[in-house]
């Protein structure tokens, strides 16, 4: 055969074989039986030295192109294996790779703190109950000694439904469906969210998380009450906690206390956290009212207790500022010299608090807002 005719043929069938190749696999092997190494067209190379002068630059010419054309198919044919197996899904999955994780998340702070304040109230023996945000006005008003035209309702305000129900102001008529279901003694804490009408702005929500307790037994004071959110307070915060308690008034509840626990800020010594007085309000409390347990069918001659309510927003903001407090002044110990510093890193801190965990903290009283009449719906 002619060596042109050799080098045109060897192009038609190069073309054929990699019209029809369908994998990588069968393109390499054209391209070794023509341009590789021993391949057909390589073995024409020695041979265009022998071509009679006057032929050399018409083969020299057919030659080149031939080679061009080869590379040309070639590169045409890889792309195009190479396409359609990334497009087989078969074999784009390697099911010998490791599987990839989702990314976890993590809890809400406040479910942190709701969860942590069940921890600590279940090692004392209580237990963690819960109930509806959608109740009866008899559990969230009357029964606690509230009824319809009691003034205490109006601090209350929250969101009727037509039927009558409401989305519960508190978490106190936890205790009535508890003490309606068991008799006593009973020991619960029952954290969720509450609800009150507001005015909505950048401070201001229509709801809030609160961990309501109740302790009913033969033999329980107000002591016990001390004891208990003491005992709390120092798992909570951290051993040097004082627990301190003011009157106050809820109807629920008879004598009714504010409770107080050290601003754990500055140790009591007075901050911007604190407003300078030493204490951070967290809790209502008081001994149950024995009208209350009257309605649920309890003796209140054989037996009494008593129930709080604390703020979980409070909570949560105290304990991010504890932490992230704690960890600047690991990370800057030895820098903080005057006390004039210390307090534009506590103001940061409230800062960084506030930004972390929104800003439904301040509607709920856990701000340094000076002006108490904001916090006129009485929210911990
Ligand atoms: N339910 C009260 C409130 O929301 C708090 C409280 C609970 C007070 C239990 C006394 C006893 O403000």
């Amino acid at each position: 055969m002619e060596l042109l005719e050799q080098i045109q043929a060897i192009v038609k069938d190069a073309a054929e074989a990699l019209a029809a190749a369908k994998d990588a696999a069968a393109v390499e092997a054209v391209r070794a039986k023509t341009i590789g190494r021993n391949g057909s067209f390589t073995a024409l190379g020695p041979l265009m030295g022998k071509v009679p002068p006057e032929d050399k630059p018409k083969m020299g010419r057919a030659f080149n192109e031939a080679k061009q054309e080869l590379a040309k198919l070639l590169e045409e044919a890889k792309d195009r294996v190479a396409a359609s197996e990334g497009a087989d899904p078969a074999k784009m999955l390697d099911v010998t790779l490791p599987g990839r994780k989702a990314p976890a998340g993590r809890k809400h702070p406040l479910t942190q703190t709701m969860e942590e304040c069940c921890n600590i109230f279940r090692r004392m023996g209580f237990v963690a109950t819960s109930g509806p945000e959608i109740e009866k006005v008899f559990n969230n008003f009357d029964a606690l000694n509230a009824p319809a035209d009691h003034p205490s309702r109006s601090a209350q305000d929250t969101f009727y439904f037509e039927d009558g129900r409401l989305l519960r102001s508190h978490t106190s008529p936890v205790q009535v469906r508890t003490m309606l279901s068991k008799k006593p003694p009973v020991r619960i804490v029952a954290p969720g969210r509450c609800f009150r009408r507001d005015t909505p702005d950048a401070t201001h929500g229509v709801h809030f998380h609160q961990i309501e307790g109740l302790y009913i037994d033969t033999n329980v004071s107000m002591a016990d009450l001390k004891s208990t959110l003491l005992a709390f307070a120092s798992e909570f915060f951290g051993p040097d906690i004082k627990v301190r308690m003011r009157p106050s008034f809820f109807p629920f509840t008879e004598p009714s206390v504010e409770c107080d626990f050290t601003c754990v800020m500055c140790g009591g010594k007075g901050c911007p956290v604190c407003k300078n007085s030493g204490w951070i309000e967290c809790a209502g409390a008081g001994m149950v009212n024995p009208n209350v347990l009257r309605n649920v069918g309890y003796d209140p001659e054989t037996c009494q207790g008593f129930a709080f309510g604390m703020g979980i927003y409070r909570l949560t903001m105290i304990n991010i500022a504890l932490r992230t407090f704690v960890f600047s002044l690991k990370t800057t110990s030895g820098s903080w010299n005057s006390s004039e510093e210390r307090q534009v890193n506590y103001e940061n801190l409230i800062e960084l608090a506030f930004r972390l965990c929104g800003c439904e903290y301040r509607s709920h009283g856990a701000c340094c807002d000076p002006d108490p009449r904001r916090n006129r719906s009485g929210r911990n």
